[in-house]
Order: structure tokens, then C-alpha cells, then sequence
């Protein structure tokens, strides 16, 4: 039998569109929130995007309901203490995650309960030392829109045992149709270690007064053929979210691609986070 409780930590961008995956996958579905506040903003971005997916005609509004149904979102963790998996997705904060774990160590009962991580860059080995389990903490590392991207990293630490990955692998693939790439357990994993560098010049390149904005995201449009700029899409990640990510590699490798560069640092230290602030590159309603 696979995995069918799981508990998502964190419903912003990320641990809302994973929530959401899941229980439209038929996974019973419990989504931990930090303040109430938060938790009644998770709670209307999922029924928003769910009802979207009716008004499209991508599901009946008998499996709208059903999926809200299997769906609940709550304040604290002490609700997860029943769940199989628990996919933190939470603020890219190393002491906020590791405070995380270690709660989550204690509160989740069942022994061979997975405790995985969506951090975009933060060392899995580090949470899994949070922990009494590190063989049953793994990255588990899903795209923006959780909705529509179909990857999913799967990272073990050097601790992770073969179960562990072989049992998020099969949720990830079986249950939520994704595809699976592996990664080790290194700063960025695959995908953020080539993306983010990428999106770091394009903002060195703005920086520099070397081409606008729009420019630069046309460029890479028409020119590459990419599905959006590298500045639309550093506002759909986040700018808090990239600058974390960017100092997690800096940190890491030690290379001056990875360093945030001044203006995103400054934007960040100015609320423009990108789409979830309502202004980043680009103003937003
Ligand atoms: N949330 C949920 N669903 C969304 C969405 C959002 N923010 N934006 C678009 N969608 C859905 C739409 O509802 C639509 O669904 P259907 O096909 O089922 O109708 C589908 O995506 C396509 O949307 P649109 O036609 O409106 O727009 P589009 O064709 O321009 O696609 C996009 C929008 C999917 C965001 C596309 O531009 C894209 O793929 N961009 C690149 C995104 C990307 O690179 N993500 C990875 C970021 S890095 C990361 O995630 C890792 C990390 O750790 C930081
Ligand atoms: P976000 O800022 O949209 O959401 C983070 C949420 O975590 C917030 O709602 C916050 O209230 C909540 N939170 C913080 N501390 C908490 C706690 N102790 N308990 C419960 N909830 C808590 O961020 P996001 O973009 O959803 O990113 C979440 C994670 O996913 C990060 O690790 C990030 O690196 C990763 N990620 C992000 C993207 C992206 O494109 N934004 C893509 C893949 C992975």
C-alpha cells in the first residue's frame, strides 16, 4: 500500500500548488500554516486555483468538491502527527526548517513516516541532522507552478536510506504523475545550481544598464524560445526566495556567479518580491 496522509508544511506559492497536486491525486491532505492569517490565505489561494481548473473544464465540479474535501489547512504542526509523508515547504530560511524538523521529529508518530524537504538549496543531510530519522529525510524538490511543472528532484542525503527514495519516488510518479530526476545532495541540486546563475546575470545585466527588463525577457523569449524571461520568472519564484537560493550556493561553492547581486538584495530590502508582493521587475494587480 503507498503513501496516501500527507501533511504539507508551509501553504504559500509552493506547499499550496504541492497541497493541491496531492489532492487532486486522491491523497489525504493536511497543510500546516504558521498564524491563522497565513493559514485562511492558503486555504482561499487553493480553493481559488481548484475552482479555475472547473471554470477550464480540467476536472468536474464533483472532483473540485471532493478534492477540497481531502483537504484541510491548519495552524501549528500538531495535526501531522498521523501522516506517512510530510513535505516541508516552508520560508527558504535554514534555522526556520531546522527548528521544523526537529518539531516534526518529535510530533510524527509512525517511525517510517518520510519527513522530506522542498527547500530549493538548503543541504538535505543539515535537516536530516535536525532529526532522530535522517535515513527517512530526503529532498523531494517540485517547480513553480507545482500545478503544472511535471519535475520532481528527489534528493538523498548520504544518510537517506534506499527506501526512503524508493518510496518518494513511487508517491511522486505513481501518485502525483510527475517524473523524477535524482540529485546529490549538493547546494541548488540540479536544476537551481544551471537556473539560478542564469537569472543572477540577467539581474547583473539590468543592473549594469546593459538592456531593460523587458529587453532582456524578450530576448529570451523570442530569441530561446523559453516559456517566460528570466526576470518574469525570477518574479513567479520570488525575490526573497532567489536571493536565499543564490546565498545557499555562494555559500556552497564559493564562486562570484552564485553572489546575489546588489539590486536584488536591495529590492528584497525594499518589499518588491516579485508577483506575491505585487511588484518586482514588473508591477502586478
Ligand atoms: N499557478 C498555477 N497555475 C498556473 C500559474 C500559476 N501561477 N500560471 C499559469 N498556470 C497554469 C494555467 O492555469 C494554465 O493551465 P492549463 O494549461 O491547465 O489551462 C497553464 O499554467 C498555462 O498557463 P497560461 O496559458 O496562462 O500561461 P503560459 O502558457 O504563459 O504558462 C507558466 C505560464 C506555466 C508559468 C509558463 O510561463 C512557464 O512554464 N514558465 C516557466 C516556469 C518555470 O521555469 N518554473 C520553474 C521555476 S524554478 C523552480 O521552481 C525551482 C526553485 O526552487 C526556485
Ligand atoms: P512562500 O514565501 O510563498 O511561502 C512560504 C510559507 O511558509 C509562508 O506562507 C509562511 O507563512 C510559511 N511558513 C513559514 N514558517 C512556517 C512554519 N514554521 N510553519 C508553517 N508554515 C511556515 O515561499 P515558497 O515560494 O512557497 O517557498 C517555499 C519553499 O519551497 C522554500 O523552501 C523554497 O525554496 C521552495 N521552492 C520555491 C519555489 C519557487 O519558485 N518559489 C520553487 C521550488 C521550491
Amino acid at each position: 500500500m503507498g503513501i496516501t496522509r500527507i501533511g504539507v508544511v508551509g501553504g504559500g506559492l509552493m506547499g499550496s500548488g504541492i497541497a493541491e497536486v496531492a489532492a487532486r491525486s486522491g491523497i489525504d491532505v493536511i497543510v500546516s500554516e504558521a498564524t491563522e492569517e497565513f493559514a485562511g490565505a492558503a486555504r482561499a489561494r487553493i480553493e481559488k486555483s481548484v475552482r479555475r481548473g472547473v471554470d477550464k473544464g480540467k476536472l468536474t465540479a464533483e472532483d473540485a468538491d471532493g478534492a477540497l474535501g481531502r483537504l484541510r489547512v491548519v495552524t501549528g504542526i500538531a495535526e501531522l502527527a498521523d501522516r506517512e509523508l510530510v513535505v516541508e515547504a516552508a520560508t527558504e530560511n535554514e534555522q526556520v526548517k531546522l527548528a521544523l524538523f526537529a518539531d516534526l521529529d518529535r510530533t510524527v508518530t509512525d517511525r517510517k513516516a518520510i519527513l522530506a524537504s522542498n527547500t530549493s538549496s538548503i543541504p538535505i543531510a543539515r535537516l536530516g541532522a535536525a532529526t532522530t530519522r535522517p535515513e527517512l529525510v530526503v529532498g523531494m524538490h517540485f517547480f513553480n507552478p507545482a500545478t503544472v511543472q511535471k519535475l520532481v528532484e528527489v534528493i538523498p542525503s548520504q544518510l537517506t536510506a534506499d527506501d526512503t527514495v524508493a518510496r518518494v519516488t513511487d508517491f511522486a510518479t505513481g501518485a502525483l504523475g510527475k517524473t523524477v530526476v535524482r540529485a546529490k545532495d549538493r547546494a541548488g541540486f540540479v536544476v537551481n545550481a544551471l537556473l539560478v546563475p542564469y537569472m543572477l546575470s540577467a539581474i547583473r545585466m539590468v543592473e549594469a544598464g546593459h538592456a531593460s527588463a523587458e529587453d532582456v525577457d524578450t530576448g529570451m523569449v523570442l530569441g530561446c524560445a523559453h516559456p517566460m524571461g528570466p526576470l518574469a520568472l525570477t518574479d513567479l519564484v520570488g525575490l526573497d526566495t532567489t536571493m536565499a537560493v543564490a546565498e545557499s550556493l555562494y555559500v556552497e561553492y564559493a564562486e562570484p556567479t552564485f553572489a546575489p547581486p546588489p539590486l536584488l538584495r536591495r529590492m528584497v530590502e525594499s518589499g518588491l518580491l516579485g508577483r506575491k508582493s505585487g511588484r518586482g521587475f514588473y508591477r502586478y494587480d
